[in-house]
């Protein structure tokens, strides 16, 4: 057969043709949705290194290139040319929005940001000095208690005012559950501030909405900061197949409510393997303290008997410059001159940056910088909270998610998550 892979067991002399298919960009698959039909056994593949689990024209990642695309659009464009909410757009509707689509948009979020007075409670039912990504798993979920007579589990529109709502209150559930976390009142949204700035404005303001008392102080808004935290949303919209996002698919396949599948990516999320990586990696860096002991947690990471590895470093996909961290490079440095940042923990990074991208271990094994080694610095020059490094990356993502559980709900001939074992038990 043409256009396949033939595998033959060697065992019995068996052989079994298996189709290839082709995508619009990427590797081919072979298609072993007939494997354990035809041959009576599973295919192994721990951690998925190797297997497609679904079709998807969301986003496409090279990573031997180094190269992001949200519906067709690079990365690097997007974050310079465009708002995350345009960003947000163009994830659900496969297109960028006009400036009336866009105004629209925008408009129908800053309405949409606001919970209801009910689940407020839920956000005090926790003990303050609660991580917020634990509240926001919680509270995500119970956002599907109050939207879920509405849905019609088989109507498009639904879908995505579903999306919107989610996408607009994400803001301030994080913001919320940051507050409650230091054991201050809540901050309603402002509907005159935009999407980023009310979400700063959130966490930051005194009670009662008092801002802009100092402008110059640490609790002002500054525009390069609204600007910078913007770019960090666009640049975490969407990843395709991750982990997290394989959970709200898997979630999805079981016929659940979209925002407990939300829930279960943002827990996914949390893992230091995974988004919680940004909280490490300031850790990390807090840790080694000063430019002369860096030498000493490199010999760390690259000792075999040492389980430390080196946070905010390598990647399953990209085994080249991770596109995203190469925006908030240069975001870094601009952040830099203009706030006139130069403080310890940017002369860690680059510290060890500049000792990883030269070293065999790192060279040969093709690590590199990820976003979170730089995510967080930025946040930390953003002035944010370092158990906040994590629920950013949620706001960010959030889109993505729901735009993979909408796709999926849109594809024919989809099928519950369903994994096999190669078992070793008694
Ligand atoms: N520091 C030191 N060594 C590392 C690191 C690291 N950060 N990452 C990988 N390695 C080494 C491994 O020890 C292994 O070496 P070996 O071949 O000698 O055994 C080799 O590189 C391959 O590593 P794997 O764990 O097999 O790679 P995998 O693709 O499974 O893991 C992961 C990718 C989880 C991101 C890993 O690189 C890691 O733990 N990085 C640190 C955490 C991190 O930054 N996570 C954020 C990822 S980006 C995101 O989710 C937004």
């Amino acid at each position: 057969m043409n256009n396949s892979v033939t595998v033959i067991d060697n065992r019995t002399g068996k052989s079994y043709d298996f189709k290839i298919l082709n995508g619009t960009r990427g590797p081919s698959v072979v298609d072993i949705s007939s494997f354990y039909a035809d041959t009576g056994m599973f295919t192994f593949d721990n951690g998925y290194t190797s297997t497609a689990s679904c079709t998807s024209s969301i986003t496409f990642i090279d990573g031997a290139k180094g190269e992001l695309l949200y519906r067709g659009i690079k990365i690097e464009k997007l974050a310079e040319e465009n708002s995350y909410l345009d960003v947000c757009y163009l994830l659900l509707n496969d297109a960028l929005p006009s400036q009336e689509e866009s105004k629209k948009f925008d408009l129908e979020l800053r309405h949409r940001s606001f919970l209801h007075e009910e689940l407020l409670e839920l956000f005090k039912a926790f003990p303050s000095g609660s991580h917020p990504m634990a509240t926001l798993s919680a509270a995500a979920a119970a956002l599907s208690t109050f939207h879920f007579n509405h849905l019609d589990m088989c109507n498009e529109s639904e879908y995505q005012t579903m999306a919107r709502r989610i996408v607009a209150k994400m803001p301030t559930i994080a913001a919320f559950a940051y507050r409650h976390s230091i054991g201050a009142s809540f901050i309603q949204p402002d509907i005159t501030r935009s999407y980023t700035e009310n979400f700063l404005y959130m966490m930051r303001a005194y009670p009662g909405g008092k801002m802009h008392v100092d402008p110059d102080g640490e609790r002002s808004i500054k525009e390069i900061e609204i600007k910078a935290l913007d770019t960090i949303f666009t640049l975490h919209a969407d990843h395709e197949q991750n982990a997290s996002t394989t959970s709200v698919r898997n979630v999805a396949s079981t016929g659940a409510h979209p925002y407990v599948a939300i829930s279960a990516g943002i827990s996914a999320l949390w893992g230091r393997a995974h988004g919680g990586a940004n909280e490490s990696v300031i850790k990390q860096l807090e840790m080694i303290g000063s430019v002369e002991n860096v030498d000493a947690f490199i010999s760390r990471a690259k000792d075999p008997e040492d389980e430390f590895r080196l946070m905010g470093f390598g990647h399953r996909v990209y085994k080249n410059f991770d596109p995203r961290a190469r925006v908030l490079k240069n975001l870094q440095v601009q952040l830099q001159d203009e706030l006139h940042l130069d403080s310890n923990l940017m002369q860690i990074a680059s510290k060890i940056e500049e000792i990883a991208l030269n070293d065999e271990y790192f060279v040969s094994r093709k690590l590199y910088p990820n976003i979170d080694f730089y995510s967080g610095v930025i946040l930390t020059a953003l002035k944010i909270p370092t158990s906040m490094f994590t629920p950013i990356f949620v706001i960010g993502r959030t889109v993505g998610w729901i735009s993979q559980w909408i796709e999926f709900k849109k594809s024919k001939g989809t099928k519950i998550a369903r994994p096999r074992q190669l078992y070793l038990g008694k």
